[in-house]
């Protein structure tokens, strides 16, 4: 063969080429901003490990929601920091709670321009830092954290969310709140369903972002990473039991277990680029090692491109403030 007959760098000549031919999009509307609000603060805090990343007051929440709507995000994920903790997570279910506050807030600031979401899991209102209630060995006892998430369930419905993302990795976890809210007026309230949430190293900076008390780890709730054909098990139980969206958490690292649920399901599917991913970025850029905007721009397109409708993202406004919006 003399020359190659087929030129796949042909299609790459031209920016104009490349672009009629790409085959993932990156649109403002598939990003969804996680956002912290902590009770008691008077200016924002700053989260070392996430530069750029804030624990919000309930102003400066308001603030950012509205300008997040406005660069076109598809959602918010809001997350709690309360000032006081306990065995079982009161702060979450109280209506005064610092989380169902904020999500009045946000909901009367942004009302249906965006796509509300509330995380419905104990772990920032408890004083030992665990995602539900324990038993008297210290375990984490799965049904007694059950009965609490379908009344965090319901508040959390009652103050404004759209949508519901129970991250606690209990089982029947999707089931317990769906009928909670069914049987509390709230049908029409949605579920992210956490179905993929491995217990990832990548969490680390979160643990910062809302004061977290854990001492040890979730590997007896969350799934451990070197596992994968226990996530097509986990989506059977969440469709079964009325998960609306399905998620796979962390991102990056677990491509190929998003890429195979996406290719399960006929409901959309979500991924976390989780505050590890987030950090690890922002620091090799920062040494000047990463050429911040297109590593960033990559790892969602690859995100996007291994089957993600959604990305939940620290990044969510920013790019989608420098994305054309639709
Ligand atoms: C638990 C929860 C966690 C994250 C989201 N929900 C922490 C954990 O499971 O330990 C992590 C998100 C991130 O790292 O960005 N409520």
């Amino acid at each position: 063969m003399a020359f190659p007959s087929s030129r796949p760098r042909r299609l790459r000549a031209t920016p104009a080429l490349r672009r009629l031919v790409a085959q993932t999009e990156v649109r403002p509307r598939n990003l969804v901003l996680p956002l912290f609000v902590k009770e008691g603060v008077t200016e924002p805090v700053p989260i070392g490990s996430m530069p750029g990343v804030v624990q919000h007051t309930r102003d400066s929440l308001r603030k950012a929601a509205a300008e997040a709507v406005t660069a076109g995000v598809g959602g918010l994920m809001l997350f709690g920091v309360p000032l006081r903790r306990d065995a079982v997570g009161s702060a979450g279910v109280d209506p005064d709670g610092v989380l169902n506050v904020a999500l009045r807030d946000v909901r009367a600031e942004v009302g249906d321009a965006t796509v509300l979401m509330s995380d419905t899991c104990l772990d920032e209102f408890t004083d030992h830092g665990h995602c539900g209630v324990l038993d008297a060995d210290g375990g984490v006892d799965n049904d007694a954290t059950l009965a609490v998430y379908a009344e965090m369930a319901v508040a959390q419905a009652a103050s404004g969310a759209h949508v519901l993302g129970p991250s606690g990795m209990m089982d029947g976890q999707v089931r317990v709140i769906r009928e909670a809210l069914d049987a509390a007026g709230h049908a029409g309230t949605g579920i992210l369903a956490y179905t993929a949430k491995y217990a990832s190293a990548f969490y680390g900076p979160f643990r910062e972002a809302v004061d977290s008390q854990l001492r040890g780890d979730r590997m007896t709730y969350q799934q451990d990473p070197s596992n994968a054909r226990e996530s097509l098990r986990e989506l059977a139980l969440d469709l079964e039991e009325g998960a609306d969206m399905v998620m796979v958490k962390p991102a990056t690292a677990y491509l190929d277990v998003l890429r195979t649920v996406a290719d399960a399901v006929d409901v959309p599917v979500a991924a976390y680029q989780v505050s590890g991913e987030y950090a690890m970025v922002e620091a090799a850029a920062a040494n000047g090692w990463l050429d911040r905007d297109r590593t960033i721009l990559e790892t969602l397109t690859c995100i996007r491109r291994a089957g993600a409708d959604v990305v939940l993202t620290y990044w969510a406004a920013e790019v989608a403030g420098r994305l054309d919006h639709g």
